[in-house]
């Protein structure tokens, strides 16, 4: 973590301020709610190559500025992105970490179909998602440079650990754009043979380790008073005391949980359950899975029952109507938890300009 708040906090420095804000667009898909198991106690996970052996020239180039934009995604800043966020404030370890929705699994499971709106999301159309809701910006256009970038960062972990793994050397095979922004479930995706030979299709886009696996439910109904107090003691001193984060010369190093600079109310982070299976496998930073699931679930409770950015599906309509639409899952948008204050009518802008 140390290197990667590093270069962030460098790269930062050197940010330029991107000019305005912009208007969200057309809308991707909402953020997918994967369906996971409990981790398996013997679960393998993929072990791809280290970062050092990315090959010079032009395809090392694109994958070596995917892992920079999704280290210091605020080079994104006020173009693509609208908050204080980054990629790997969720997606840890540079999107490395098993349990916390690591790239090499996520990258072999598109393009997915989603029954929800009778479609097929490529892995260009996931990361767009994120960028609207996760990082409360606009998504870069397809085929744009961010995405491709992105893929092959994604593409590159992902086939480097399934080459290490199933014995085949030499250097991870070069993908064109087109190839890259599709993802890698597709019976037309090239894989060196001793790989297509020893696993399936399926199972490559069920690789141990994906997304934030879920936990058991609470034995008590989840309560934002109770989990109040576990992040008074266990998450104030990073997060602070209003879930604001941490910034020094305006780079933050400690990312905003709620509030106007945090993700939006279309973020995937923003369900009880999605917020309760990262916190428990993934914090406090560097003593995780020592929280009682009744904690994890308590405190994921507090840290959604605040205000934060708009989701950007509202349109001219009601926070009710979109919370009938969209919301019927585990979370606050559309209700009260303090002082008949409903969460969502006071939210923060779309996408807005660095103060
Ligand atoms: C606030 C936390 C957060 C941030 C920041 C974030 N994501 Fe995500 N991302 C999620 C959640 C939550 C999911 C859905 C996982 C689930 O439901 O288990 C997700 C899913 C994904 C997936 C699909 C994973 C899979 O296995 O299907 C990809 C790819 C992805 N994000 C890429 C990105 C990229 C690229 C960025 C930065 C531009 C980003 N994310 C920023 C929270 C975040
Ligand atoms: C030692 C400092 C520290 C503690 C304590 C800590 N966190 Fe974090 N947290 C971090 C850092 C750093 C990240 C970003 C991880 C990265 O970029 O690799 C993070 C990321 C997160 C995120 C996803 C990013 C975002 O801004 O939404 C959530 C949610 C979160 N923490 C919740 C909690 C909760 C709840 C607790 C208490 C149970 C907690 N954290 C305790 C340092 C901490």
């Amino acid at each position: 973590m140390n290197r990667n708040l590093l270069s962030q906090t460098l790269s930062g420095l050197l940010l330029i301020a991107l000019g305005n804000s912009v208007q969200a667009g057309e809308l991707p898909d909402k953020q997918a709610e994967l369906k996971l198991a409990a981790p398996s106690p013997d679960a393998e996970y993929l072990k791809m190559r280290a970062l050092s052996t990315i090959p010079q020239g032009a395809f090392g180039d694109k994958v070596r500025l995917g892992y920079q934009l999704f280290v210091n995604t605020q080079q994104l800043r006020g173009k693509y992105v609208g908050n204080e966020l980054n990629c790997v404030n969720c997606h840890m370890d540079a999107g490395r970490k098993a349990n916390a929705s690591p790239l090499w699994a996520a990258y072999l499971a598109y393009p997915a179909y989603r029954k929800k709106n009778d479609k097929v999301n490529s892995y260009q159309e996931r990361i767009q998602g994120c960028f609207t809701y996760s990082m409360n910006g606009k998504a870069p256009e397809s085929g744009s440079e961010p995405l491709v970038a992105l893929s092959a960062y994604s593409y590159w972990l992902a086939m480097s650990g399934l080459m290490d793994k199933y014995g085949v050397a030499g250097a991870v095979p070069e993908l064109s754009d087109e190839e890259l922004l599709k993802g890698g479930k597709r019976e037309d995706f090239v894989l060196p043979e001793a790989i297509a030979k020893a696993t399936s299709l399926d199972e490559r886009a069920k690789l141990p380790g994906r997304g934030f696996p879920a936990i058991p439910k609470p034995e008590q109904a989840y309560s934002p008073a109770r989990g109040e107090q576990v992040y008074r003691a266990h998450c104030q001193s990073c997060h602070g005391e209003n879930g604001e984060g941490v910034a020094m010369a305006g780079v933050y190093s400690l990312p905003p949980l709620w509030g106007p600079n945090s993700f939006n109310w279309g973020a995937g982070m923003h369900r009880v359950n999605t917020a309760a299976n990262f916190i428990y496998e993934n914090m406090p930073l560097g003593k995780s899975i020592q929280l009682s699931h009744q904690d994890a679930w308590d405190v994921a409770a507090f840290v959604v029952s605040h205000e934060r950015p708009q989701d950007p599906r509202l349109k001219e309509g009601k926070v009710a109507d979109l919370a009938e639409r969209y919301h019927k899952h585990q979370g606050y948008y559309g209700q009260s938890v303090a002082e008949g204050v409903v969460l969502g009518t006071q939210s923060y802008p779309i996408n807005p300009a660095k103060q």
